[in-house]
């Protein structure tokens, strides 16, 4: 994606940043925002970590993230998917009891969308991959 859009492919990994904390994740982006020239675009990846708090953790967090980001920037961001129907039950006693995984909450696509777009971004490509076990948006400010 990096290479299609010609952004310069410079990574930050923000280390010990507690994700739940939308101030403090908006005053990071920030001031990485402010040590690049006007008018750049930045790409923020999050993919996995929104699979463990509540809608409303996530929400707050992108909104944040949304904040502080520069017009046209994007995230990448991604989450576990909800199997069909009773299928549910059983991945989740699997996952959780087998693979003894944290707990996770498992959206649907639209769902995770919807945070995704409630948060103010425009959802421009869903990726499932080909067991439907994980969506990822990219989405753009
Ligand atoms: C499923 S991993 C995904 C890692 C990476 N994004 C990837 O795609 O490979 C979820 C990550 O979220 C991190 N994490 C969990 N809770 C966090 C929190 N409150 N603040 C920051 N990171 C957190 C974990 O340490 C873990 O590295």
């Amino acid at each position: 994606m990096i290479n299609d859009l010609g952004i310069r492919s410079d990574v930050e990994l923000m280390h010990g940043l507690d994700l739940r904390e939308p101030r403090l994740v908006q005053e990071a982006i920030l001031a990485v925002v402010r040590r690049l020239p006007g008018g750049v675009r930045v790409v923020v990846e999050v993919i996995g970590w929104p699979d463990y708090p509540s809608n409303e953790q996530v929400s707050r967090f992108l909104s944040a993230v949304y904040d502080a980001l520069p017009p046209g920037s994007f995230l990448l961001t991604g989450n576990v998917l909800r199997s069909p129907r009773w299928l549910s039950w059983l991945q989740r006693l699997f996952i959780e009891n087998v693979f003894r995984w944290m707990p996770m909450h498992y959206r649907t696509v639209s769902e995770f969308k919807g945070i995704v777009t409630g948060a103010g971004f425009l959802v421009l490509r869903e990726s499932i991959d080909p067991n439907r076990g994980f969506v990822v948006v990219t989405a753009q400010k």
